[in-house]
């Protein structure tokens, strides 16, 4: 890998420095000693000022053109509201930059598709917010599998449980209500859904071939960042959705805004021939994640150690969770660029793949059928 400044680190843009970049994001970077981030970027420009202030970030702009163009950084991170990511994600692309950039590329997944062709041709890598993949008990859970444990995965159950939507006082994003159709509008399922969908794709190592599923409203009325009063909000708060595997697998996943437990709030189960797993990424107690085993012979489900190299070299215990799953987020990134291989996980390619399967499950509870997976594809791309 040639860095963009001769004998130095990999230097990082951040665009969009607002709670998730702060809580998160900024602390990965920050904690790779193989990473200097240069500039944080936000079109309010106190926000950049003062975040850049915060974590002793030496420039910031309000500006996203003028840092996706620039020569001296190697890597554009995104953190802006959903409907910006496919623009800036392009822009970068077309650049030279690898991406991170957060969930989802587009609404359409040939967008995403598009993108993510367009990085491989130009031997970029991109990288989706898939959180969860890199919490330490979710990759302990797939090098289990990888090594055999399971044996042959038959099914996958997902949740993704979260009650902080249950109340209408809490406002949505805006980028959270959409209402382009009459009937209901997808948000939980794509918000809430994406990860999910992603650990099962990671984890059953084979495409969907099949979907169908239900959504609901149930909460009509809501408030909403930035307006006040409440708005009819047409929107799934809860989705539930059964899925075909091409190795003959079944799975489910149900993803809400509306049901109650803690966050975040991910649950995942694997039942193969010769073992089960679950992970709960959900905060409990005080403990963020556990993962939990059993085998033909030892039905009862013991909970398991999850050895230190899933963790951050530094880890220390009780640390922020969104810190540690960022910083190991960071980490396999950089690995995949410093080192000369073909491997780069979670990509946009995984998040085209994740955006298909909430497109095929929209159209399903539209038409009320099973829907095929792959979807036909556009023939044109923005
Ligand atoms: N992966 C996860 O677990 C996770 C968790 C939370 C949020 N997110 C995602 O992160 C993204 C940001 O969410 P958030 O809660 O931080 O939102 P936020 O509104 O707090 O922050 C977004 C920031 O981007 C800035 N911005 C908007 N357009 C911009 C542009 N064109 N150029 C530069 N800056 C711009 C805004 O001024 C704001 O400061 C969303 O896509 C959200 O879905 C992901």
């Amino acid at each position: 890998m040639v860095h963009a400044m001769k004998n130095s680190k990999l230097r990082i843009g951040l665009i969009g420095a607002g709670r998730w970049a702060r809580m998160a994001h900024i602390h990965g970077w920050l904690r790779d000693p193989r990473c200097e981030l240069v500039v944080l970027c936000d079109t309010k420009l106190d926000v950049a000022r003062q975040a850049a202030s915060e974590y002793g970030v030496s420039e910031f702009s309000d500006n996203w053109q003028n840092v996706t163009g620039r020569r001296d950084l190697d890597i554009i991170d995104i953190c802006t509201p959903s409907q910006t990511h496919y623009q800036i994600s392009k822009a970068s692309i077309e650049n030279g930059k690898h991406v991170l950039c957060e969930k989802p590329i587009a609404y359409d997944y040939t967008d995403t598709s598009y993108l993510a062709n367009m990085a491989r041709q130009k031997g970029l890598k991109t990288k989706l917010g898939f959180t969860f993949r890199y919490t330490p008990a979710m990759r302990y859970a797939k090098h289990l599998i990888s090594s055999g444990f399971i044996g042959e995965p038959y099914i996958f159950n997902g949740y993704e449980q979260n009650s902080q939507f249950l109340d209408p006082n809490t406002p949505l994003r805006t980028s959270q209500v959409k209402t382009e159709k009459p009937g209901l509008n997808v948000s939980s399922l794509e918000g809430y859904g994406a990860p999910i969908i992603d650990i099962s794709n990671w984890w059953m190592n084979t495409p969907y071939t099949a979907v169908i599923g239900t959504m609901r409203n149930f909460v009509p009325e809501r408030a909403i960042r930035g307006l006040s009063g409440y708005h009819k909000v047409n929107i799934d708060d809860a989705s539930i959705f059964m899925a075909e595997y091409q190795n003959g697998g079944i799975g489910s996943i149900q993803t809400s805004y509306v049901t109650i437990g803690n966050f975040p709030g991910v649950e995942a189960r694997i039942y193969g021939k010769e073992g089960a797993i679950i992970v709960r990424t959900v905060l409990e107690f005080g403990i963020p994640e556990i993962i939990r085993t059993a085998s033909p012979n030892k039905v009862e489900f013991k909970q398991i150690e999850i050895p230190p190299q899933f963790y951050p070299p530094d880890y220390v215990l009780g640390e922020n969770m969104n810190h540690t799953w960022l910083s190991n987020l960071v980490s396999n990134f950089v690995d995949e660029i410093e080192v000369p291989t073909e491997k780069n996980e979670g990509n946009f390619e995984d998040g085209a793949r994740v955006q298909e399967i909430i497109n095929a499950v929209e159209l399903s509870f539209e038409q009320r059928r099973w829907v095929n997976l792959p979807l036909p594809t556009k023939l044109e791309c923005a």
